[in-house]
């Protein structure tokens, strides 16, 4: 697929990087027009460790980490947040996770397997997915998981089983689809009645199978979770998705007297991928969403519940960034500037994927004003394969060291190694000191399986 035609009217925006604001990892500074994070120069870093290479702010990440803990647990003692590991995982970043006091939510077998090889505390684990295979769910009942989200009827049956064979009770959720509309990208929809994920409330099935779990010999029904969607700006989604949720703890309470202790609201909160995006903060995502817990609960005259969320992309993504170097630049007049780096949409498909937009500088040009518009192009066989499209950047040449911003969620996680292209490094700043979490992938690594 190509990209879509640059408008040619779009006028560079002159920003220098600071001007950037909430785009960028909370320890960006410019000293010397170098892009400097967690106190380490950028454009020695790329020197040294090579590009296409992902970079995490570790102090950044964890501000965000307290600032969810402190938000909630100041309205709502009797909360937890998860981290969605899904967004960013290797075991550095399960260590900080651990560290920080937050859960764990996974949602395939390596992830636990991460988890596990830190020494993660397995009952914060919590373990998702539309159809975890029973050696999964065998996994994670024997690791002593803390809670299973339980997705289907199917599913519920098979949780059950393993759980008897290991001669344990397993604590479940069950994942309530609750025909809430996020105002999303489609793709990252999941809350509206036309998805994999989660019992339908429709025909009143994720009523009639809480009876099932209710009844079901090794599991015990302990919470509700509902997921709406991801990248959400507006919060009244989140408030719409508890009035569904409460009423059904209400009905489950009235109707099988079965109170349901904790419910977990899933992630979502979005965040600025461009410099004139607006996402709500996490303080008031905590208060909107505690708001209409309480509110819901006196309503539905139900017992508050533990109180959980399970952030993504709003602990990590503006804390990552990705350094690449330019290596080939092609100007068509009148059609488009192309910049090309040396990775592309096997570190970042989200550009690709979802048309994702990112802010780009030039690390070594980093308190120079972006006076051109150019499309970051990657190195694959791929007409649509970019990482920015049509974004102002500095005047672009041979060598520089382009930083793009925003790319700490679902960027590794999601990558791959199209054209044998290995994976890059992961490198962890902080209070500049830099550290190499995860080692760059080898041609040997991507052979390593074969036979
Ligand atoms: N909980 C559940 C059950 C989820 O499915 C997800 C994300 C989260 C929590 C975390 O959501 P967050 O806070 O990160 O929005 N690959 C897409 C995003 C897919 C999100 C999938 N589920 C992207 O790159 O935009």
């Amino acid at each position: 697929m190509a990209l879509p035609a640059s408008d040619l009217t779009k006028q560079p925006d002159n920003r220098t990087t600071l001007d950037l604001g909430a785009v960028l990892p909370r320890t960006a500074e410019v000293r010397d027009d170098h892009l400097f994070v967690g106190g380490v120069d950028m454009v020695e870093l790329a020197h040294e460790q090579g590009t296409a290479l992902y970079v995490m702010d570790e102090a950044d990440m964890r501000s965000r980490m307290e600032e969810y803990r402190e938000a909630f647990r100041a309205l709502y003692p009797n909360s937890d947040v998860i981290y969605a590991s899904k967004a960013f995982l290797n075991k550095e970043m399960a260590r900080i996770v651990a560290d920080e006091g937050l859960c764990l939510d996974v949602s395939g077998g390596g992830e636990l397997a991460c988890a596990q090889a830190v020494g993660f505390p397995a009952e914060r684990v919590f373990v998702h997915g539309n159809n975890k295979t029973p050696q999964e769910l065998r996994e994670a009942i024997s690791a002593g998981v803390g809670r299973i989200v339980v997705d289907s009827r199917i599913e519920l049956g098979r949780v059950s089983q393993i759980a008897g064979e290991l001669g344990v009770v397993q604590p479940i959720y069950m994942r309530i689809t609750p025909g809430v509309e996020a105002d999303t990208h489609e793709y990252i929809r999941t809350g509206c009645e036309d998805s994999k994920f989660g019992f339908t409330m429709l025909d009143d099935f994720a009523f009639r199978c809480v009876k099932d779990a209710l009844a079901a010999p090794n599991v015990k029904l302990v919470g509700l979770h509902c997921h709406i969607g991801s990248q959400i700006f507006a919060l009244h989604s989140f408030g719409e998705a508890v009035a569904v949720m409460v009423e059904l703890m209400a009905r489950i309470r009235s109707e099988y007297g079965h109170v349901i202790e904790e419910l977990d609201l899933g992630g979502g909160l979005g965040i600025a991928y461009t410099a004139d995006d607006k996402p709500s903060s996490i303080e008031a995502f905590a208060a909107c969403t505690v708001d209409a817990v309480k509110e819901c609960c006196a309503r539905f005259d139900v017992p508050l519940p533990r109180l959980l969320v399970e952030p993504g992309r709003s602990l990590v993504a503006s804390a990552g960034l990705t350094l690449y170097t330019v290596g080939i630049l092609k100007t068509l007049p009148n059609i488009r500037k192309y910049v090309a780096v040396d990775g592309g949409m096997s570190d970042n498909i989200r550009t690709a994927l979802y048309h994702a937009e990112y802010e780009p500088t030039i690390a070594n040009k980093a308190g120079q004003p972006r006076t051109e518009i150019v499309t970051l192009c990657g190195k694959h066989c791929e007409s649509g394969d970019a990482v920015v499209v049509d974004m102002s950047l500095q005047h672009p040449e041979l060598g520089d060291v382009v930083a793009v911003f925003g790319t700490g969620a679902y960027c590794y996680s999601m990558s791959s190694t199209y054209n044998g292209q290995p994976r890059p490094a992961i490198v962890f700043v902080k209070d500049g000191e830099a550290r190499v979490t995860t080692r760059r992938e080898t041609y040997a690594d991507l052979m390593a399986r074969d036979v």
